[in-house]
């Protein structure tokens, strides 16, 4: 069985995603973290995130490790993620290993989920069932605020707003794999639901669908 969750920033697809994963005991990958590791390193590296030919270096030789590196859950990395990933020759470099994870998930699991921006349109086509989430930006940025705050103490909602209206911009306008619904996706709008809420409507999709 696989799962793809796809949806912009803060609209609560990471907290949906581990859930199904452990409802259903699917094995679960963030796709974003793959791409933030290729921003954060482009970074680390002294390089600039809007560096195409570097991102793609960086993209081909990333290691696992890559994914533990320090810094991955900031703005600046999310920021740069976004930057990185609008390079085809990045989104090339990590399409195997992400296709590799949904057809052969790690030992022990039956299937995967999968969270991101182009699960159900690229990577996964044919996912048994496809989620795309979305919530109101105020609401996303509200949300990201709340959990910068509770994680680094600080933070200020404008300048959250505004970095995440950027990246909604430049995640939907790129040319490859933009931010999209596939099709076939089931759409849920989180503006006014509790994580738990989420679950349960997405628990009723994919009952649905086996009726
Ligand atoms: O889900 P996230 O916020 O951690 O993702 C960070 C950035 O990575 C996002 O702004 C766009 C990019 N991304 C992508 O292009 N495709 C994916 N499947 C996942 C993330």
């Amino acid at each position: 069985m696989i799962i793809a969750i796809d949806g912009p920033a803060a609209a609560g697809k990471g907290t949906l995603a581990r859930r199904l994963a452990e409802h259903f005991n699917l094995a679960y990958l963030d796709t974003g973290l793959i791409y933030r590791a290729v921003g954060r390193k482009v970074l680390d590296d002294g390089a600039d995130a809007n560096d195409a030919v570097a991102a793609e270096v960086v993209a081909r030789a990333l290691v696992p490790a890559d994914l533990e590196r320090d810094g991955l859950r900031t703005d600046e990395t999310a920021q740069a993620a976004s930057k990185v990933s609008a390079v085809p020759g990045v989104r090339a470099a990590l399409l195997d290993f992400q296709r590799d994870f949904a057809q052969a998930p790690p030992a022990g699991f039956q299937g995967a989920v999968l969270d991101g921006r182009d699960i159900g349109t690229v990577v996964c086509p044919d996912a048994d069932v496809k989620i795309f989430i979305s919530a109101d930006v105020e609401v996303r940025a509200k949300r990201r605020v709340k959990e910068l705050q509770d994680r680094v103490g600080e933070a200020i909602y404008a300048r959250v707003l505004e970095d995440m209206m950027e990246r909604d911009a430049r995640d939907s306008d790129r040319a490859v794999s933009p931010l999209e619904p596939a099709a076939d996706a089931h759409t849920l709008d989180t503006s006014n639901l509790d994580a738990d809420q989420v679950l349960a409507t997405a628990l009723e999709i994919i009952g649905s669908r086996d009726e």
